[in-house]
């Protein structure tokens, strides 16, 4: 189609997060992992040497405290404009009718409260029945079927042990949910989209919610709701954008940034965050070994060696996978400490990538917007409940015409 998009505010914040993260690329493009020093050190030296002096304690800390980290950072790079930048309007809820007090017993804890403010939020599409895509237990059409009157839903699950168990789930609620065993990425889910349906996901993965977008532009839907996540799950190692305000865009994002925009700070509990910890370190320490046993400044990525006791042991599986000739245990230990010493400085160089993740993430939802209204759908992107509920928390609604 070729009438231009007609959200302007969508076309124009993608340009402006075009710009942005175009001009400032060096300062998210290289993860602090793979490289001992970042290209972006020698244009701001103050603030490396700033979050070089961090103790790992603090760096961590200013990951659990965006405000404090921003504020750290706004000595040098403008960390207001991106917040503007990034800041996106809450839709707002609906009161909802009083849920069976058996619902939300069926379903974990976080996943209600999601499914709870994704409901609240959606626009009712004029009695159109719906379709939940990639459904799990279809916890999500449930809770559409009980607010929306008995609206018909259906549901397209891959899993068949999530099927049985969602059948189950609306039998005991005594519900009528259409739940079918359906590849989406399979030409089988067009027979699904031939009667007008308002198709809604919550958190189908990257290549998921593409087909979805893609099938409901070619079967002409009449509503979609999606909320996206995990954008670089089945992507191709370079981003090929969709609406053609990203693809005149100068951004080229590989995987790796798609990754960037969904990386969340590990908020594991004690054991398993030490646990993590360790083998990041001893993985940081090893590739400062394998740069010098084969004489080349590269980066690997570091094998995972399962049982590893030790850093000795890690290092003899991760030489052994690689073909690498390793150096006298007593050597060892000294990459090992070198090793811990990366990983604070890493965790400390990663403050400022971290900062352009809600900017990628935005692009790329923008980009997904775009694409629907250049197919002449009226789209908005809102948030649908607070990032605390869940980080994945932007909405793209679109109604054709
Ligand atoms: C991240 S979960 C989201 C489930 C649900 N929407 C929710 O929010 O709990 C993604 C779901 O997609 C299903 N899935 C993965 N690949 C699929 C495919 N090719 N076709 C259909 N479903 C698929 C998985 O089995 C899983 O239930």
């Amino acid at each position: 189609m070729n009438h231009p998009p007609r959200d302007t505010w969508l076309s124009r914040r993608l340009q402006a997060l075009s710009d942005e993260l175009s001009r400032h690329r060096v300062l998210w493009q290289h993860a602090a992992f793979r490289a001992p020093v970042l290209p972006w050190e020698s244009d701001y030296p103050q603030l490396a040497t700033r979050l070089r002096a961090l103790t790992l304690a603090e760096a961590e800390a200013l990951h659990g405290d965006p405000p404090a980290s921003a504020a750290l950072l706004a000595g040098w790079l403008p960390v207001d404009r991106w917040l503007s930048l990034a800041a996106v309007a809450r839709a707002r809820p609906r009161p909802l009718v009083a849920w069976p007090r058996a619902f939300a017993r069926d379903v974990p804890g976080r996943k209600w409260a999601q499914i709870d403010a994704f409901v609240a939020v959606l626009r009712d599409q004029a009695e159109l029945p719906c379709l939940e895509w990639c459904s799990g237990k279809a916890h999500l059409a449930r809770a559409l079927q009980q607010q929306w009157n008995g609206r018909r839903l259906s549901a397209l699950e891959r899993n068949p042990v999530l099927i049985a168990q969602g059948r189950e789930l609306a039998r005991r609620h005594g519900m009528l949910i259409d739940m079918q065993r359906c590849d989406v990425l399979d030409d089988e889910v067009l027979c699904h989209l031939a009667q007008p349906v308002h198709v809604v996901a919550l958190h189908a993965c990257g290549d998921l919610h593409l087909r979805l977008l893609r099938c409901a532009v070619a079967a002409t839907l009449p509503a979609i709701s999606c909320a996206p996540c995990c954008y670089h799950l089945g992507a191709a190692q370079h981003y090929q954008a969709l609406s053609r305000a990203a693809r005149a865009s100068p951004l080229a994002l590989g995987r790796g940034d798609l990754r960037t925009a969904v990386q969340e700070t590990v908020t594991a509990p004690g054991h398993a965050r030490r646990q993590r910890a360790r083998m990041q370190q001893w993985q940081l320490g090893f590739d400062l070994l394998q740069r010098e046993q084969r004489g080349i400044d590269e980066y690997l990525p570091p094998p995972s060696v399962s049982g590893a006791g030790d850093f000795a042991a890690y290092c003899r599986g991760a030489a052994q996978f690689l073909q690498i000739a390793l150096p006298s245990a007593v050597a060892l230990a000294g990459y090992e400490s070198a090793g811990a010493e990366r990983f604070r400085v890493v965790s400390a160089l990663d403050l400022v990538r971290h900062r352009f993740r809600r900017l990628l993430e935005l692009w790329l939802v923008l980009d997904r917007a775009l694409f629907l209204a250049d197919h002449g759908y009226r789209v908005e992107v809102t948030e649908f409940c607070a990032r605390e509920l869940t980080p994945r928390n932007l909405l793209i609604q679109a109604r054709a015409g």
